[in-house]
């Protein structure tokens, strides 16, 4: 049975995020720190992820019902061998009306500039670029292997120039660390055509040894950049958007800040996670994701796998970001190993 699916808190299925591989070559100090991801932490063995046939297949059934935007993330996307066959097939499908599916993909941008015409060819429409300093020194030190912030900046203008777009940034705040970067990004990005999203450090995965002081509120961020160049905040582009939107008063674009500590959007969330090896997770918070590999590969048909992804996202009930706030620090407390961000999916 095909059809639109809602949940129990009537939040549609409009997002699908895929992780397409675990691994990545930046070991950012909130996502995949160098004491737990080091040279002996074990990824994922080939045959254990989801071929591009498996994640075409879970995207099909996922755009019946009612899914209109696919992004791909990881870890590091662009480590996937062939990603852009990937997209060309994601890119061939349609909407139960006909229309194409938006496909997005978020990046580190380490090896953009090499791959944005392919990406672009095969039918990618925009992507979103993780920068956390202009800095040098705090970008290496953030991204944990010397990584130089001039070629995530080439890699942003190749892919402009290719027409991917609109390219947003992401800059993940962590106080003490890049947060006195804020208004100089802003002004950088400031009149150009990439729309910079601060976003708060969140408490994912069991290993980035998060604390709520870390943490820097996007009301802050919008003070401190407002007090140099005033905004104005403008409505969202879709319902269940993570970001919120503010726009320079003088007309030089626009900024966004993903609040999902200091103001959660569960009640909107529409967003479905593929990991790495086949699971579906309908929380970035989720401890349990249900193994649609384990089906998949076990001779189930089409209907059957549809039958069980619509029954899974009518039962979801997760709003985890609005119970952390309603009790703050209790759920941490409660001892289950979360899962990693790179392995569900950013
Ligand atoms: P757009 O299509 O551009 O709106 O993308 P997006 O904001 O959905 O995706 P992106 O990959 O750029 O994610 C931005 C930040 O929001 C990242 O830190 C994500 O981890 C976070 N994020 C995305 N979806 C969710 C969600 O459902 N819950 C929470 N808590 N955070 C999310
Ligand atoms: N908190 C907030 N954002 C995070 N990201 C990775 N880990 C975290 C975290 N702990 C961001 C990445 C990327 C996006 C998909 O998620 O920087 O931009
Ligand atoms: Fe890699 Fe992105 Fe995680 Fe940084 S945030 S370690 S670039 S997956
Ligand atoms: Fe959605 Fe879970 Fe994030 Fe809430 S915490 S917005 S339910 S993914």
């Amino acid at each position: 049975p095909t059809g639109l699916v809602t949940d129990r808190y009537a939040r549609p299925l409009h997002d699908l995020r895929i992780s397409v591989t675990d691994r990545c070559n930046f070991r950012c100090v909130y996502c995949m720190p160098k004491e737990v991801f080091g040279k002996d932490f074990a990824f994922m063995d080939r045959d254990e992820l989801l071929s591009f046939e498996e994640i075409t297949r879970l995207a099909r059934i996922s755009v019946a019902h009612g899914v209109e935007k696919i992004r791909l993330t990881g870890g590091e996307p662009l480590l996937r061998k062939g990603l852009e066959e990937l997209v060309a097939m994601l890119a061939a499908l349609r909407t139960p009306d006909g229309r194409e599916v938006d496909i997005a993909l978020t990046t580190n941008g380490s090896v953009l500039a090499l791959k944005a015409q392919a990406l672009k060819d095969a039918g990618l429409r925009r992507v979103t670029v993780s920068l956390d300093s202009l800095d040098d020194a705090t970008f290496k030190a953030m991204n944990d292997v010397k990584f130089p912030v001039a070629k995530v900046l080439h890699g942003l203008d190749v892919a402009h120039s290719v027409g991917l777009g609109p390219i947003k940034i992401n800059m993940v705040l962590k106080r003490g660390q890049n947060d006195q970067d804020i208004v100089a990004m802003a002004r950088h990005f400031k009149d150009t055509p990439y729309i910079l999203r601060f976003i708060e450090f969140m408490d994912v995965g069991s290993s980035n040894g998060w604390e709520m002081g870390a943490v820097v509120p996007s009301s802050e961020v919008v003070a401190r950049i407002n007090a140099e160049l005033p905004l104005e905040e403008v409505s969202p582009n879709y319902s269940g958007e993570t970001s919120r939107r503010w726009r320079y008063r003088d007309g030089g674009g626009e900024i966004g800040v993903i609040s999902s500590v200091t103001q959660s959007f569960c009640h909107s969330c529409s967003r479905a996670r593929v990991s790495t090896d086949g699971k579906l997770f309908t929380c970035l918070f989720a401890t349990e994701g249900h193994d649609l590999r384990a089906l998949m590969r076990g001779g189930c048909t089409d209907e059957q796998l549809s039958t069980v992804m619509a029954q899974i996202w009518r039962e979801r009930t997760d709003r985890y970001s609005e119970l952390r706030s309603s009790q703050t620090g209790g759920l941490r407390a409660s001892g289950k190993k979360r899962i990693e961000m790179s392995y569900i999916g950013g």
